[in-house]
């Protein structure tokens, strides 16, 4: 039996347990044993284990989250990471790791590459900001969070004649605001890839009450930044392992500005963390288990230093220096539905 080690790293989403479920059905089928690392990269580095057969996964392809719990812990900022890593994989006989999570996770795996560390990513974030793939596990799960929102949203906006703000995670990618803009209906959709001028967004509101319509709903991307500062709004200036910040209140920032120019009230609710939970979306639950089986497939074709694609409806490897290499923006080719009836 050849030995498997699966963790779970960065921001969690609904899909993870559809993927560790697989990854152990599909394994055992094929004469891989599964054992399961805590808290992300944190559980390598302190040998925190728990057995992943086929009775701890029965039931959690609907369980949003993941049982093995995740962290952001970076080896390469812990002292000797690296080293206890290696001697722990000895120790548990990992043949192999498959590391789900997002580009701070992956990249983690690539780079243990180098150390003679044989590993399988699943890319796995909300954000959808992993290049070289469609999709990344946990996208459409948060969209159909978004959907349902910006729904309840235009109610209550259309009740009181006001404009509301959502803001939405996506931190450095509007693939959140974009698609979540267009399924829900907002009338104006703001994300990083394109600076927000607040004259443009208060000239739309406007023009639509000027039409009749005396509320709007505007979706805005946390990492959106406003033209006149052309710097991200930030709620937590302290960085995370990988150095990143955390973002937060770019909509308190557009509602304050709004609020100084038009006579409609303006009120703001951010997601935040809501886009992260819940049951994986169908879509997720179908991508995390194909996902699943196509890493053991990988990792039994010898084919490691790769992650798991989806492109179209095939599955893919493709090689994480390639796919982590560049960043995965909003394709401009779709920059057509920020203004389509406009
Ligand atoms: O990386 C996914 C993500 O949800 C981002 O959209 C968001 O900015 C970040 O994680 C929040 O990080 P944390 O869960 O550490 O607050």
């Amino acid at each position: 039996m050849l030995r498997a080690g699966v963790l779970t790293g960065g921001g969690d989403s609904p899909g993870i347990n559809a993927a560790l479920r697989s990854i152990v059905r599909f394994g055992f089928k094929k004469g891989v044993e599964t054992i399961g690392f805590l808290e992300g990269w944190r559980g390598p580095i302190e040998d925190l284990t728990q057995p992943l057969g086929i009775n701890d996964v029965s039931g959690i392809l609907t369980v949003g989250g993941t049982i093995l719990g995740s962290s952001r812990t970076n080896p390469f900022k812990v002292e000797g990471g690296v080293e206890r890593i290696i001697s722990n994989l000895e120790r548990e006989k990992i043949d192999f790791l498959i590391a789900i999570g997002g580009d701070d996770t992956l990249g983690v795996a690539h780079r243990l590459a180098e150390h003679g560390v044989k590993a399988v990513g699943i890319p796995q974030t909300i954000d959808n900001d992993i290049a070289m793939t469609d999709y990344a596990i946990g996208f459409a799960s948060a969209l159909e969070v978004i959907t349902d929102a910006l729904d309840r949203l235009h109610t209550t906006a259309f009740s009181h004649h006001r404009v509301l703000i959502l803001e939405v995670m996506g931190r450095d990618a509007g693939w959140l605001s974009l698609f979540g803009g267009v399924a829900g209906g907002a009338d104006v959709i703001l994300v990083p890839e394109r600076d927000f001028d607040v004259e443009e967004v208060h000239r739309k509101v406007l023009h639509r009450k000027a039409r009749g319509k005396h509320f709007s709903i505007v979706i805005i991307a946390e990492g959106a930044k406003p033209a006149e500062t052309n710097g991200q709004i930030v709620a937590e200036a302290e960085v995370d392992e990988f150095g990143h910040v955390r973002l937060g209140g770019v909509g308190q920032y557009l509602a304050n500005q709004l609020s100084q120019r038009l006579e409609m009230p303006v009120r703001v609710t951010n997601l935040a963390y809501l886009q992260r939970g819940g049951t994986p979306s169908p879509f997720d639950r179908i991508l995390a288990t194909r996902f699943g089986a196509a890493a053991i497939e990988f990792a039994l074709e010898g084919k490691f230093d790769v992650m798991t694609a989806v492109h179209g409806m095939k599955i893919e490897p493709v090689p994480l220096e390639e796919a982590l290499s560049q960043p995965r923006p909003v394709d401009p080719g779709l920059f057509y539905l920020l203004d389509l009836f406009e």
